[in-house]
């Protein structure tokens, strides 16, 4: 992560700003071995986006145990986030003021430059910025697996994955943090988001990975997911795109198909959900090479090389259904800022 924030400002406030983008995932975390302590029961890898992300502005108070948690959500200024929001934010403030055994309190802000709950992973970038927000106020020096580690335990997997650049799997072969694969310069893929669904959605991840087990297709992906990975990895590695992109497909379809068919059912998919896919379908048709994946929610990411961007956002643009086009892509990661949310 850059640093260029001056811990202290100058009014020797212990305060530290942290934008941390969003990632999107070609394997998938879906369904945990262990949930209350976020062990998955497979390694997911994802892209980290440059585009979607959090900002979250962290001051420490050496005196009081109240934390303070604000957000702003579309324009306007902050207000004191609903108890759906600040008590997972609470929960994870008083986790790590146990870590550090520091005390005290911590003021924060924070906002999403996309819609939030959306199936737009802003739990991954919200929990990493705020994580990486924390650590800067107090002053905490750490290397890249426990930045990943702890923001793992606020309960958002992904999370861990959104504190690096480029291409990123978690878990690491060694230990439940996430590790980078190659950075955003090794592969630039870009990842056109067809927003359906803007509100947010009825079913979290969390319900969503309680009840993956309940599916009779659980087993079955978990079986694909050995040559997946490895698929994806060579892919990734040799920039072959139409070697990364059926799999990138099929795995995000798969991790639907369990939803859908879990007890009780989750069916994040919506009408213009449909729509987007067979306009995918048809661009391949028409010789432009793009592939779809999705997170636990409605909306569609589009992945593609830059030369097929232009296509893939003319395509959808005016397609029914589609309230919004995020042009995003592989991002470098989490950096801090200088100007203070708080
Ligand atoms: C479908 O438990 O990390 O996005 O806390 O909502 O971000 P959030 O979810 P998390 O599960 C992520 C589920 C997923 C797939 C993925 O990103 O790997």
């Amino acid at each position: 992560m850059s640093e260029n924030h001056d811990l202290k400002n100058s009014e020797g406030r212990r305060l530290a700003t942290v934008v941390s983008p969003s990632n999107i995932a070609f394997i998938k975390y879906w369904g945990a071995r262990d949930l209350d302590h976020v062990v998955p029961e497979n390694p997911s890898i994802s892209m980290t986006l440059r585009t979607c992300h959090s900002r979250c502005s962290v001051e420490h108070l050496p005196v009081g145990d109240t934390h303070e948690v604000r957000w702003r959500e579309g324009s306007g200024g902050f207000k004191v986030a609903p108890p759906s929001f600040a008590d997972r934010v609470v929960a994870h403030l008083d986790r790590l003021r146990d870590h550090f055994g520091c005390g005290g309190a911590f003021r924060v802000a924070t906002e999403n430059s996309f819609p939030s709950a959306a199936g737009l992973a802003s739990s991954a970038s919200g929990f990493s910025a705020l994580t990486l927000a924390v650590l800067g106020a107090l002053g905490e020096d750490s290397d890249d697996a426990t930045r990943s580690e702890l923001a793992r335990r606020s309960g958002s997997g992904s999370a861990s994955r959104s504190v690096l650049g480029g291409y990123v799997q978690w878990p690491a072969e060694q230990g439940n943090y996430a590790e980078q694969l190659w950075d955003h310069d090794h592969w630039d893929l870009r990842d056109v988001i067809a927003v359906v669904e803007s509100g947010h959605k009825e079913v979290s991840s969390l319900d969503g990975h309680r009840r993956a087990r309940t599916s009779p297709y659980f087993e079955t992906r978990l079986r694909e997911l050995p040559g997946r990975l490895e698929a994806v990895r060579r892919a990734l590695s040799e920039r072959d795109f139409s070697a990364l992109g059926p799999v990138i497909e099929a795995e995000a379809i798969d991790l639907h198909c369990v939803a859908m068919t879990s007890e009780p059912a989750i069916h994040y998919w919506k009408p213009a959900t449909l729509t987007v896919l067979e306009a995918v379908r048809g661009l391949r048709r028409d010789g432009v090479e793009a592939w779809i994946t999705m997170d636990a929610g409605a909306n569609v990411h589009v992945i593609c090389e830059p030369h097929s961007e232009a296509d893939v956002v003319a395509r959808l643009q005016g397609l029914n259904g589609v309230l919004e086009i995020i042009r995003d892509g592989v991002g470098a990661g989490p950096f801090t800022e200088s100007e203070p949310l708080l």
